[in-house]
């Protein structure tokens, strides 16, 4: 069956996104990255001077919501999903420090969640689509063919984070890493609006000790008990 749609949720920084676009690859989906999503609005926001340490001016916000639009395209010589805000590359910016310290205060925000879901399952219309965040299980396919909630250790994701964030240049260290996403967490599951849980009937995969290779693995394994 080529139509399926796949949840991926889980804790930040736990790998969803590079199984779920391995997976993609493999058997020809779509990937969707949500996360993405609420990083362009966080980016938005900050450039346009409406985030103050942890304060939204939501007023505004709400009166230039409808001025962002959030695209993505496929790289064919960097091999990569690529993120636009209005036609402007912003995948490498939406993954710096300064966004990921915002981003969850922004996805905290219900007309901002509200309008990010219908983009979703505006995106999704035809299936065969893989799709990662806090709340596609539970929130924006309640009845997807299968549902993935992804783990690990703190220690082993701030680690892995580290790397990658190092291997793109970025001066940071370890400890900062550790400590936003632990506040990642702490925020994304306890707001009011949609918070990150394992929907009921999401298997749970701890990749704490897994390769990528074995998540792709042992994804396929779960697809192939999909009724
Ligand atoms: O997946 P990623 O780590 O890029 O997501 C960044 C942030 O966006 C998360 O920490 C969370 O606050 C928010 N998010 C969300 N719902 C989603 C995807 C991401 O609230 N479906």
């Amino acid at each position: 069956d080529k139509n399926l749609i796949i949840a991926i949720d889980g804790h930040s920084s736990c790998g969803k996104s590079t199984v779920a676009k391995d997976l993609a690859k493999k058997i020809n989906y779509t990937y969707i990255d949500s996360g993405a999503m609420y990083r362009v609005v966080t980016l938005f926001a900050m450039r346009n001077g409406l985030i103050l340490e942890d304060k939204v001016d939501e007023n505004k916000l709400a009166h230039f919501i409808d001025q962002i639009s959030i695209s993505f395209r496929y790289n064919e010589s960097k091999q990569r999903h690529e993120t636009y805000m209005n036609d402007e590359l912003v995948e490498d910016e939406i993954r710096n420090m300064e966004v990921s310290d915002k981003v969850s205060f922004i996805a905290k925000i219900k007309f901002v969640r509200e309008k990010m879901v219908t983009l979703q399952r505006d995106l999704s219309k035809s299936g065969g689509v893989i799709m990662d965040g806090r709340d596609i299980g539970t929130v924006v396919f309640p009845n997807a063919d299968l549902k993935i909630f992804m783990t690990a250790d703190v220690e082993v994701r701030a680690i892995r984070r580290y790397k990658e964030l190092k291997e793109k240049g970025e001066d940071i260290s370890l400890e900062a890493i550790r400590e936003n996403v632990k506040k990642r967490d702490f925020i994304d599951e306890n707001r009011e609006e949609s918070p990150l849980r394992k929907a009921e009937d999401a298997i749970i995969l701890n990749n704490s000790q897994l390769s990528p290779e074995e998540q792709l693995d042992w994804i396929i394994e779960r697809m192939k008990e999909i009724k």
